[in-house]
């Protein structure tokens, strides 16, 4: 590994053209994920602007969040909750229905998952279009939480998704472009 941690990370997440739909690069993170190195790495560049703050809950968005979330929230000594897609979660849950690069959904949490005023950081794996943590950061700021954060290993910045977060007035940190 070399002392340039975007290089790092971008050369360890392969490519797949083509998937899930004809048009979509998929960018697969399972390839950094299986490499500890650069899973280590990326955990730590995610929270590098964040040592010692108070952070209560890092919220990471099925599925892949759920992998950076959970190594993110032990870094942070934070709780973790779970943002998932619909109808899995077993009480009562707030809702949203979102647009992805390649189709359509909805996600929920426990409406009682985060106390209000808490501080909490969203982690995803890769922010496209952004209608993903752009309805992740609604719910979590409905149920009265403070988005400290928005923070993914991979940003396709062509699609605009980070963009438009930081005009929700979303402090967004991503480590590959
Ligand atoms: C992927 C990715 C993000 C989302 C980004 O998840 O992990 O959550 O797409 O796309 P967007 O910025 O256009 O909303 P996906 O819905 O494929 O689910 P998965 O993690 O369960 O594979
Ligand atoms: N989620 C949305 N677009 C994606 C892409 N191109 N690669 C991986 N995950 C994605």
């Amino acid at each position: 590994m070399s002392s340039n941690p975007t290089a790092d990370l971008r050369a360890a997440i392969r490519s797949i053209p083509d998937y899930p739909r004809p048009g979509v690069m998929f960018r697969d993170i399972t390839t950094l994920l299986g490499n500890a190195r650069a899973f280590r790495r990326a955990v730590d560049e995610l929270v590098q602007p964040w040592p010692g703050a108070k952070i209560d809950k890092v919220a990471g968005i099925e599925a892949r969040g759920f992998i950076l979330g959970g190594a993110v929230a032990h870094q942070l000594s934070a709780g973790f909750v779970p943002i998932r897609k619909k109808g899995k979660l077993p009480r009562d849950t707030v809702s949203l229905p979102y647009s992805l690069e390649y189709g359509l959904d909805a996600i929920e949490m426990h409406r009682d998952a985060i106390d209000t005023g808490e501080r909490v950081i969203l982690v995803d794996d890769l922010i496209a279009t952004g209608g993903t943590a752009t309805a992740a950061v609604d719910l979590l700021r409905r149920i009265g939480a403070e988005v400290v954060a928005a923070v993914f290993v991979v940003d396709l910045p062509d699609l605009g998704g980070a963009e438009k977060l930081r005009a929700k007035g979303v402090t967004v940190r991503t480590l590959v472009s």
